[in-house]
């Protein structure tokens, strides 16, 4: 499935109807060195391909809105010419003449007449929209175009006055995913739950966490995710109660469970799931206690994730089933309310229950109304749920569940009919896990 190009015109319509008036300008990202001259895969800024679904590095989008007395609303990029001998050496290049008509643009420009053309773009604008403060690179260069309008003054030229945060713009419409981006999203959860059936079929004791992390970038990638879409945790025994494991350079040892947080990106869009499973494939009694409070917790939240309820629905729900599990645990002793009124369930459960998804796995948009009341959960939002319990070695917790780490992480479409889970193809009750890993 490949972007669908109607939807990203149809994006930056929206926005320039937001704007209102003025010029809006947004850079993709750069590339990143990672050593000497070898690059990082090359990754877009997630608003910029939001808005033009363009690809390449060293672009720059630029909206007009029709608000200006003499201006017509209009759609330019920016972006690199075709040049044979690069692309002989790092592959096609669109050239701003192929970017144009297959992009839907008004125009485009060689990258290189940006600072030519901006200043004339800015003339007599009154307001500039431009994520100000998020790389100070482009802060200095965007400050310049503006100066030199400024210049102009005694002719009678003026200069946005109004400095609007872009992103603040974009964010909101970020919040609400499309047809065609919840498409995308499904898709991205469906090949990385392929990942985590390939990482329970790998898994067995004696195997490095490496190895299993191999099982799961491999079905990522086979599948046809571009990438991961974060660095993917797999961690066994204790290492599971280390939020942001990443080494994954131990031996998995039969007894213990291994929690795998690891998802790939399709088209530009996250998944974000969280599996946790026995190494031997079968859970002892103390694990499956622990397991089942979590389970239920996610279940729990993942029912409150529906229009109507606040942002925090999701985390109330899970923080009441897992305080009392904690209670019914022995690890904590009294009055439920009172226990989560005091946040007793914080040495085991120290995160939120989730996030906005999309573009970005931590994706854009505001948890809270400028009230500072909670957001509420409209249809289209997409998050994940992804309650956990960490029972590291202390004097309230039973030796039977000591370095036992738990998280079941799934992705959740909030949706007029209730909550859409898009990662229900990795399995997570004990019945599931234990046949999947046994074939019975
Ligand atoms: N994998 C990142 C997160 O769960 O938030
Ligand atoms: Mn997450
Ligand atoms: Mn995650």
């Amino acid at each position: 499935m490949q972007p669908d190009l109607t939807f990203h015109r149809a994006r930056r319509r929206r926005l320039l109807q937001t704007l209102g008036e003025g010029v809006l300008i947004l850079a993709t990202a750069p590339e990143a060195i990672r050593n000497r001259d070898a690059h990082y895969p090359y990754r877009f800024d997630s608003h910029f391909y939001y808005l033009t679904g363009f690809p390449e590095p060293e672009a720059v989008l630029v909206l007009i809105a029709a608000g200006h007395s003499n201006a017509r609303p209009r759609q330019i990029l920016f972006c690199r010419e075709k040049n044979e001998e690069r692309e002989i050496w790092d592959g096609f290049r669109y050239g701003p003449k192929a970017a144009k008509a297959a992009f839907g643009f008004d125009a485009a420009y060689p990258i290189a007449e940006l600072d030519k053309r901006l200043p004339g773009l800015l003339e007599n604008q009154t307001r500039l929209a431009y994520p100000f403060g998020a790389d100070p690179a482009w802060d200095t260069r965007v400050m310049g175009w503006i100066n030199t309008v400024r210049s102009k003054a005694r002719a009678g030229v003026s200069a946005p006055a109004t400095l609007t945060d872009a992103h603040a713009l974009i964010d909101p419409m970020r919040l609400v995913k499309d047809e065609h981006e919840i498409e995308l999203m499904q898709r991205a959860a469906d090949l990385s739950a392929a990942g985590h059936r390939a990482a329970l079929a790998a898994c067995r004791p004696g195997k490095g966490e490496w190895e299993i992390e191999g099982a799961l970038l491999g079905a990522f990638r086979q599948g046809g995710c571009q990438a991961p879409a974060y660095t993917p945790i797999v961690a066994g025994g204790a290492n599971a109660c280390v939020l942001h494991y990443v080494s994954n350079d131990q031996v998995l040892r039969d007894g213990d469970l291994l929690l795998i947080d690891a998802a790939g990106e399709y088209h530009g869009y996250a998944a974000d799931i969280t599996r946790t499973f026995p190494v031997n494939g079968r859970f002892s009694g103390p694990q499956q206690d622990a397991y089942e409070i979590v389970l239920a917790a996610q279940a729990a939240a993942i029912d409150a994730a529906r229009p109507g309820n606040g942002w925090n629905a999701p985390h109330e729900a899970a923080l009441r089933v897992l305080t009392q599990g904690l209670v019914d645990l022995k690890i904590l002793a009294g009055d439920l309310d009172n226990l989560l009124e005091k946040e007793a369930y914080k040495p085991w459960y120290m995160h939120r229950t989730g996030h906005w998804l999309g573009l970005d796995v931590h994706d854009a948009g505001e948890y809270k109304q400028p009230g500072g009341a909670w957001r509420t959960l409209e249809p289209g939002m997409a998050l994940t749920v992804e309650p956990g319990l960490y029972l590291r070695p202390g004097p309230q917790v039973p030796a039977a569940l000591e370095n036992i780490g738990i998280r079941i992480e799934d992705d959740v479409v909030v949706t007029a009919a209730g909550p859409r889970v898009l990662t229900a193809g990795a399995p997570k009750t004990i019945e599931d896990i234990e046949e999947a890993m046994h074939g019975d």
